[in-house]
């Protein structure tokens, strides 16, 4: 993996992608179209606890300089294109929000483009994809591509389509391609020849379906996460992301790592209930 890069690029990934090859990335990136989002409300509480299972986090610029602190240890991905809010008829008409030059002063170890293939604006996220690659180029930065739907694309989280926009990250350079899973998810490893890491999308119902999704991801090649949601905001999110790193890091099979979380889970609920403060305790205070 890697073989045919600079000396600066491989030590930049070797952030993200850790000795055995796999890769836990924490994605807080979310507001950057969506802005507040549950869960992710105050970037630096949020993540606090979650930093010792995460290899890495992927986020945007303005995130970095006030939410985290620049001796936090951790390799970080930033998000380079963007443009667009949640309120937009639809969020594909994107544009460099990041020059490598910037993401390099902020010691990135990535940054993170978007192509909307097939969308209104499909040529001009390509483009973008294509431009940041030349750039970082200049600098041995890696780059990340991530094959993005938005509104009108939310039905294409299938295999054929997402193959084909995997392909086309890795063909313009992208030395990382970040994609959704999906059924028949061999295919898009067997197409696409760079990494991939795979989103985790909107939460799940349970616990067990994240960690089947992280488990089947890898089990059919994917390399890791680049997860969110489902951690974030999660009841228990320093459990599930300790879970997910274990499926990924530790070989942890679905069950046992369910095993691992639901324990994690007890002993959380247990120390917030030593620490509840009831009703009762508030009429017995007033005793005093
Ligand atoms: C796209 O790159 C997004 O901004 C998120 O980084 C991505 O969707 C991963 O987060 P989640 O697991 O919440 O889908």
């Amino acid at each position: 993996m890697f073989e045919n890069m600079g000396w600066g690029k491989k030590s930049r990934l070797s952030q993200i992608v850790k000795s055995d090859g796999r890769a836990v990335m924490l994605a807080i990136d979310h507001g950057y179209f969506m802005g507040s989002t549950h869960g992710m409300e105050r970037p630096a509480e949020a993540i606090k606890n979650l930093l010792p299972y995460v290899d890495s986090l992927m986020l945007s610029p303005g995130i970095v300089r006030n939410s985290v602190k620049p001796d936090f240890g951790k390799g970080m991905v930033l998000r380079a294109s963007g443009g667009n809010t949640i309120l937009d008829p639809d969020i594909d008409d994107e544009e460099i929000i990041l020059p490598a030059e910037e993401a390099v002063k902020l010691n990135a170890s990535a940054v993170a483009v978007s192509i909307f293939v097939g969308s209104e604006h499909s040529h001009q996220t390509i483009m973008n994809l294509t431009d940041m690659v030349n750039d970082a180029s200049q600098f041995d930065l890696p780059v990340l591509g991530v094959t993005a739907v938005g509104k009108a694309l939310k039905d294409k989280k299938e295999v054929r389509y997402l193959s084909h926009a995997s392909r086309l990250a890795a063909e313009l350079g992208a030395d990382i391609v970040k994609t959704y899973y999906c059924e028949g998810f061999e295919e898009i490893v067997a197409k696409t020849p760079v990494p991939i890491v795979v989103a985790g999308g909107p939460k799940l119902d349970t616990y067990e379906d994240v960690l089947t999704l992280c488990y089947n991801a890898i089990q059919m090649g994917a390399i890791g996460v680049d997860m969110g949601r489902n951690i974030w905001q999660s009841d228990y999110p320093a459990a599930i992301v300790q879970g997910v790193n274990a499926v990924i890091h530790k070989n942890f099979k679905v069950k046992e790592a369910l095993e691992l979380v639901e324990s994690l889970c007890n002993e959380e609920t247990k120390r917030r209930e030593d620490f509840l403060v009831t009703a009762q305790d508030i009429a017995d205070s007033k005793v005093h």
